[in-house]
């Protein structure tokens, strides 16, 4: 049989309850039986010394013991303490009142026996265990007052008092029974609830349901905790989740782009519509370019995703890698019209890294400012060493970025809106490498406004020495 954690803690606190009670009852059960008889056979055996002057004096003014074979009714009444008068017959003595030593019931568990021991009144069975009390009348043992110890309560006035031991022990047991299961309910309903719905929200998001949450307590306990961190592991969940359906859809887009462009270019070429010549073949490669690109790129992104971009680094001057990549770009600045303003300092830039890498980040950030910046416009490119660390700074004049899109250019896909069209643009994935190869050495890379009216790309990477 399956027990939900509710049912079973009930149980066990219950259990617990319970036990209690019992063992409170036997404790209480040994106890009269040990103190408590123990305390009424003391009283007896007093009461049996008290009894032994009245006995002797009943057989000092009989002579034998026949008076009481005769008339037993006489026995209760000799038992009571000597008279003063010791002529006082016993016949006329009035009949035994109950005293409280005798609310114990002691003088019914007296039997007399005569010197041969054998029963003359009283208690019909004595024990062997039983307590004896010689009686001597004139120096001659002439019988015996036996007094057999209680084994149990019984009598009405103990009896009494172990119902109401009995009574009281029921109901703490009983009160203690019914403690535990309001215990058990609350703490099943305070902490158990929480987390079986923890437990439920977990199944479904299992099942794959990120949007799943579970209401937050304001609790600061172990359980409030809990339902925090779970709302927030859906969450990454979700967000992760949306993440790589972005990505799928970005990627399957980007793809479907050139390969739409080719296929039509070239069923063009296969109908007739267009020539097969040198610009034709210079239009496909250009397509096969863009697409060779993308996947390279996506492949980067992936390695470095797990974490399996190789990095050869070494010491390098950062001066030089800068000069020479910004070299590089001469053509393809003029061609865009832009003017190049470079400011290096006169002395090596030492760092530790990939120089190969690092002329990748140049280039990208560089090919970026030739594509967004409007014809005519300029470039700064200045680099620094400033304390422990070497400042590199690209600005470009109009166009820029709005604001509340500059954290977002290190996106993957991530394009500004007015670089949408493909014509101008790439997939987006340019600034993301960069923003991996600056992180590999331990750099950062940010984005701002700059002051010649485009953006302003400062990467800062530790410096050597
Ligand atoms: N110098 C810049 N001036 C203005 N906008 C820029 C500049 N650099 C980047 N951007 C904007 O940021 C976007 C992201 O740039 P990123 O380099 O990541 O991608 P991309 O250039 O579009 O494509 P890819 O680099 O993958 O070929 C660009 O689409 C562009 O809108
Ligand atoms: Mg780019």
């Amino acid at each position: 049989m399956k027990l939900n954690l509710a049912t079973r803690l009930f149980a066990a606190v219950l259990g617990a309850a319970v036990a209690v009670a019992v063992a409170m009852g036997v404790g209480a059960h040994v106890n009269l039986n040990r103190d408590f008889l123990g305390f009424l056979n003391e009283q007896a055996v007093g009461r049996l010394d008290l009894a032994v002057p009245s006995v002797q004096a009943g057989y000092r003014q009989q002579g034998s013991w026949d008076f009481l074979r005769e008339r037993p009714d006489l026995w209760f009444r000799l038992l009571r303490p000597a008279p003063e008068d010791e002529r006082v017959p016993i016949t006329d003595r009035p009949p035994a009142t109950a005293t409280p030593a005798e609310l114990t019931g002691a003088s019914r568990r007296f039997t007399l026996l005569d010197a041969e021991r054998r029963r003359i009144v009283g208690f019909a069975s004595p024990a062997p265990d039983a307590i004896e009390r010689a009686i001597v009348v004139d120096g001659l043992t002439v019988g015996w007052l036996v007094l057999t110890p209680f084994e149990s309560v019984s009598s009405g006035a103990e009896k009494r008092f172990a119902d109401a031991q009995a009574r009281t022990g029921w109901l703490v047991g009983g009160g203690a029974v019914l403690l535990a299961a309001a215990v058990a309910l609350w703490a099943s309903r305070r902490l158990l609830r929480p987390v079986s719905r923890v437990a439920q929200a977990t199944h479904r998001l299992a099942a794959g349901d990120y949007s799943t949450r579970v209401p937050e307590d304001a609790n600061d306990d172990e359980i409030g905790r809990l339902a925090r961190d779970f709302n927030q592991l859906a969450l990454t969940l979700q967000r992760n989740e949306a993440t790589r359906r972005e990505f799928m859809a970005d990627v399957s887009h980007e793809l479907r782009t050139p390969l739409g462009v080719l296929h039509g270019e070239l069923e063009a070429l296969e109908d007739g519509v267009r020539r097969l010549d040198g610009q034709a073949l210079k239009s496909l490669q250009a397509e096969v370019a863009t697409l060779h690109k993308l996947v390279d790129d996506l492949y980067e992104l992936s390695l470095a995703d797990v974490g399996a971009l190789s990095y050869r680094k070494a010491e390098l001057d950062l001066r030089e890698i800068i000069d020479d990549t910004a070299g590089a770009f001469g053509e393809r600045l003029r061609s865009s019209g832009l003017a190049l303003q470079l400011d290096l300092p006169a002395g090596p830039l030492p760092t530790f890294g990939d120089a190969r890498r690092l002329r990748q980040l140049l280039a990208n950030l560089l090919e970026n400012s030739c594509r967004y910046t409007d014809a005519g416009g300029a470039l700064r490119l200045q680099a620094r060493q400033e304390g422990r660390q070497t400042l590199i700074d690209l600005h470009d004049s109009a166009p820029g970025v709005r604001d509340d899109q500059l954290p977002r250019l290190f996106e993957r896909f991530f394009r500004a809106e007015a670089s949408r069209s493909r014509k101008s643009g790439g997939a987006g994935l340019g600034l993301s490498i960069c923003q991996r190869i600056v992180e590999a050495h331990e750099g950062r890379i940010e984005a701002r406004p700059s002051p010649l009216g485009g953006l302003w790309l400062r990467v800062a990477l530790p410096a050597l020495g």
